[in-house]
């Protein structure tokens, strides 16, 4: 069986996690790998309806992606999470259990986020329209120790799943005839 591992995506929402992790999920499908990606915006329209954005819910929302991560994991599947997780303690409880667990942080300016814009949702935070958005008026923890750093206002979706999948060959999660055929 091939080893399972957890690449954890952390950033501003509209820092481009699910951009990259879905390139991700592509090159890791063409390498004949087992993949499955758990996705903010879809978790919370099935797994983790009904929860909100305090930090209470949003702790509920990670550990509940975290313990799937965990199953996943531990059966040999390649599990990739792609959600906002601001909060660094949660993450690393996350770590804690999994273990194989390689955190990626989506690196990106808050200016250039709000400028994307891509659901709308940072000129409602800024006019007051929404309370508590992430990096607005809510806190963003950046992880003091990711495995990986993609720093998505300079680099292409590519090049930072690339950076990606250098970082999982040097700690054996793929191997280099995964790379050649994942490209
Ligand atoms: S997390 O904080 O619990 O990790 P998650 O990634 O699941 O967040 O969901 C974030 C997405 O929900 C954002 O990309 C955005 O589309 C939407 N959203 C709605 N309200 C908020 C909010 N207050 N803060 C951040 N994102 C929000």
């Amino acid at each position: 069986m091939s080893k399972g591992v957890t690449i954890w995506f952390t950033g501003l929402s509209g820092s481009g996690k699910s951009t990259v992790a879905l390139i991700l999920v592509k090159k890791l499908k063409n390498a004949g790998r087992n993949v499955e990606i758990l996705d903010g915006d879809v978790v919370r329209t099935n797994l983790s309806k009904g929860l909100g954005f305090s930090k209470e819910d949003r702790d509920t929302n990670i550990k509940r992606i975290g313990f799937v991560c965990h199953l996943l994991t531990r059966n040999g599947v390649m599990a990739i999470s792609a959600a906002i997780s601001p909060y660094r303690e949660v993450r690393d409880y996350n770590r804690s259990l999994i273990g194989d667990f390689v955190e990626v942080y989506a690196k990106c300016p808050l200016e250039k986020c709000a400028e994307r814009d891509v659901k709308g949702l940072y000129k409602k935070a800024m006019a007051g329209e929404i309370k508590g958005f992430t990096g607005v008026d809510d806190p963003y923890e950046e992880p003091l120790h990711p495995e990986v750093v993609c720093e998505t206002d300079k680099e292409t979706p590519e090049q930072s799943a690339d950076k990606v999948l250098k970082k999982l060959e040097e700690l054996g999660y793929v191997t280099t005839e995964d790379l050649s055929r994942a490209a």
